[in-house]
């Protein structure tokens, strides 16, 4: 629908939505993107659903009012896990470009169209700049990505593919993200950098939508997101309370559970610590790159979710994710991303400490396919031991529970 205006997360302020928007002029605060909710509650309903468009546009009335860019994006299986009886795999492996970050990519572009934007840039760990350059390609727009070097092969190669301008920077996200900031002005490009502009947020909305439709409009006991930047986690929030606005839901919310990478966990660190922002984390290492975010904008909003939800933030290490990654395969006949199995490695220890109970509903999300990295997924492997990896194996299939 029309858009009300954007408002910014830190200081209230609105912002009219008139031009292209980034952050709060005032405070540099997140901006998200209102509606008139209360004129269309009673007039779009659940109901309404059925039958629409399987993809994310379906929920068009809380999306923008513009010609979407769509390339069939977002309405993913919801799968019942076959290890855990009360568990559910969102794959958002199943996405164009092979991650979630489809979603954000067309909701952004589609507004850039709107706009008359015709040179978008982006930092991007990987599957950002993918699901970039895919829908700048579709919209005839020009995009600039800049990606650290050792980006998983497959999203150097696509970007390519797609004709977007590619910089690899000897350096993480964090760097990329300084290079488009210092060029941007010069250069005439719109920065559609994570949370520093509206509507990435809007697209990534829709799983919250999602995940109250598919599970038929019971919220799920606890949602665990694997967590760089935040936007999902952010979006579904945001999805919840647009839902409740409309009547859809009530005032329940599933606990949320930001999963990191154990050599890249700003978010935990600061849960643990109790603080309300993160700190930035030095020398970040891990093979989930789209984990490897070492300080996120919206670090702010991500830890009042979590406070708010009654959910927390835990890290994996990067073995436990590659066990888990290889279970997810053999298990369920999914091949995640290696940021998607942090979610089954942090269920197994949530379950293995009682923070879980085997009743408790839970939606993992896959967030990406494992075939986006088959030469990091390929290499840890041949970096085994034979008799670790067989151990692993044995392991993985007796399991601890
Ligand atoms: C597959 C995958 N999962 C999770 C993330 C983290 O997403 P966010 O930055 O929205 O927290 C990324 C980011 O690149 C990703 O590519
Ligand atoms: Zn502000």
């Amino acid at each position: 629908m029309r858009i009300g205006y954007l408002e910014c997360t830190r200081c209230g302020d609105h912002v009219p939505a008139d031009r292209a928007r980034t952050i709060c002029p005032k405070d540099g605060g997140v901006l998200y993107v209102r509606y008139d909710l209360a004129s269309l509650k009673g007039k779009f309903c659940r109901e309404d659903l059925s039958g629409r468009v399987a993809s994310m546009w379906r929920y068009a009335e809380v999306l923008p009012e513009a010609e979407p860019v769509s390339l069939g994006e977002g309405f993913t299986p919801m799968l019942p896990s076959r290890e855990f009886a009360s568990v559910y795999i969102k794959d958002e492996g199943l996405n164009p470009t092979g991650s979630f970050k489809a979603r954000g990519m067309s909701a952004a572009v589609t507004m850039a169209k709107s706009y008359g934007l015709k040179k978008l840039a982006a930092p991007s760990a990987g599957n950002a700049g993918s699901a970039l350059a895919a829908y700048s390609a579709a919209a005839g727009i020009e995009a600039y990505i800049f990606m650290p070097k050792d980006v998983p092969l497959a999203n150097r190669v696509e970007c390519e593919s797609y004709g977007a301008h590619v910089t690899l920077v000897d350096g993480l996200i964090s760097d990329c993200a300084r290079m488009v900031a210092e060029r941007k002005e010069k250069e005439g490009w719109f920065d559609v950098s994570t949370l520093k502009e509206p509507f990435r947020v809007e697209g990534k909305k829709t799983m919250g939508y999602e995940v109250a439709e598919q599970l038929g409009w019971r919220m799920p006991q606890a949602i665990i997101y694997p967590t760089g930047g935040g936007v999902g986690l952010i979006g579904m929030w945001k999805a919840f309370e647009e839902m409740q606005d409309l009547g859809w839901i009530g005032a329940e919310r599933p606990q949320m559970i930001a999963v990191q990478a154990a050599g890249c966990a700003p978010i935990a660190k600061a849960w643990d610590e109790t603080t309300p922002t993160a700190e930035f984390w030095p020398n970040a290492t891990t093979l989930a790159s789209g984990l490897r975010v070492p300080k996120a904008y919206g670090d702010y909003l991500i830890l009042d979710i979590l406070k708010k939800s009654g959910g927390l933030a835990l890290s994996v290490t990067d073995d436990e994710i590659m066990d888990a990654l290889g279970q997810w395969a053999r298990v369920e006949g999914i091949f995640a991303a290696p940021e998607g199995a942090a979610a089954l490695a942090a269920y197994r220890k949530l379950r293995a400490n009682t923070f879980f109970g085997p009743d408790d509903t839970v939606v993992l999300f896959n967030t990406g396919s494992g075939l986006k990295y088959l030469d990091v997924i390929d290499s840890q492997k041949k970096s085994e031991p034979e008799a670790a990896l067989a151990s692993r194996q044995i392991g993985g299939i007796i399991g601890p529970y």
